[in-house]
């Protein structure tokens, strides 16, 4: 049975391909390399000793995509990742957040309509939750209105499957993730920002090795225990061995509905002085942070319920906050090493 890993080379990709590959699915990656480097094919291959079979495909290409399908006609289950991720660049450019984000979903679910049954993995995010009223979030909290396109992306997303596999055999588990974190623990595959780091922790990572000056806290006067934003971080190995869970949970037909949602986070909440603290203890360093205005769009806290992934998907995260992030550091210092 073949498994099309959508960004497979791609943060969560690339971690999500390695545990697959491990519990012995055969995989076959799709990235268009915008936010990937094929190096990490290597990377893959170096943890496995399998090298996925890759096909350099841009997903808004039509044609490619069902070029792609007709030339794989034994593919049975995807997991989708590949997307414009960025909430900032989504403001100033929605349009190639639709296009990217949506037209390629749209072209892959044609191309899996007609199959006697397929499964389908989504990665959606608990941006969808906007604030939510209650902590720990569950998967019942009510959608918010988009704060961005990429969040809007998300959501109009779910939307888009839920239509089609109500009337199609297409078999769908969206997870709506926290804030992935870390990197694989062989160091030989982590996270790889484009440019200017948008999140906290790499951001963190790239200060303390001396690429960036100074981390700037987005605020510190919310209404938390120390003023800072609270957030799920979960480590992104644990994220990647939940989609196995999932695709599992489909390919044995153990699903009891067409689309099945599940909040994947640690169920525990930090703030970003926390996070700050981690590292520091973890590192032995003393990090450059200053403390600077609100940051648009930012939620005060959001953290995952977990009673739902862990009854009914049997899963749990494993790694603690410290751990993750002394991932996340030996990371840093090997790619800068090179
Ligand atoms: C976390 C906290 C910031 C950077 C976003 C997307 C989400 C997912 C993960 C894609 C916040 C603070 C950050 C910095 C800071 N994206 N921060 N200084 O915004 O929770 O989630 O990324 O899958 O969908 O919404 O993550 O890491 O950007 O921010 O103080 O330089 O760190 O204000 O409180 P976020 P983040």
């Amino acid at each position: 049975m073949q498994i099309l890993v959508t960004g497979g080379l791609g943060f969560i990709g690339s971690h999500t391909v390695v545990e697959l590959q491990n519990k012995g699915f055969d995989v076959v990656v799709i990235d268009n390399l915008s936010n990937a480097s094929i190096h990490v094919l290597d990377g893959i291959t170096a943890i496995t000793g399998k090298k996925p079979e890759f096909y350099n495909i841009d997903l808004r290409d039509k044609d490619l995509v069902f070029d792609f399908f007709n030339q794989n006609p034994d593919i049975e289950g995807v997991i989708h990742f590949a997307a414009s991720k960025a909430v900032g660049e989504s403001v100033k450019n929605p349009l190639l957040y639709y296009e990217n984000n949506l037209n390629s979903l749209v072209y892959l679910l044609q191309n899996l309509q007609d199959k006697a049954r397929a499964n389908f993995i989504f990665s959606s995010s608990c941006t969808v939750y906007g604030q939510a009223a209650q902590m720990p979030i569950t998967e019942n909290a009510p959608i918010q209105p988009a704060l961005s396109p990429y969040g809007n992306t998300k959501q109009i997303g779910e939307e888009i499957i839920t239509d089609t596999a109500n009337v199609t055999n297409i078999h769908a588990i969206l997870l709506r993730y926290f804030n992935p974190i870390g990197s694989h623990p062989s160091v030989q595959i982590g996270e790889l920002p484009n440019g200017v780091p948008q999140n906290l922790v790499p951001f963190i990572t790239q200060t303390a090795i001396g690429l960036r000056e100074q981390l700037s806290v987005y605020g510190d006067d919310y209404d938390t225990a120390d003023g800072t934003c609270i957030r799920d971080y979960i480590h992104v190995v644990d994220l990647a061995k939940a989609h196995v869970v999932a695709l599992e949970r489909l390919v044995h037909k153990k699903n009891t509905e067409k689309v099945e949602i599940f909040n994947v986070g640690t169920g525990t909440g930090s703030s970003v002085l926390e996070v700050i603290s981690a590292f520091e203890e973890v590192s032995g360093k003393k990090l450059n942070y200053k403390i600077v205005e609100r940051r648009e769009g930012d939620v005060t806290e959001a953290y995952a319920n977990t009673d739902k992934v862990h009854s009914v998907l049997g899963w749990k995260a494993e790694s603690t906050l410290k751990q993750a992030m002394e991932s996340a550091w030996l990371w840093e210092q090997k790619i800068r090493s090179k």
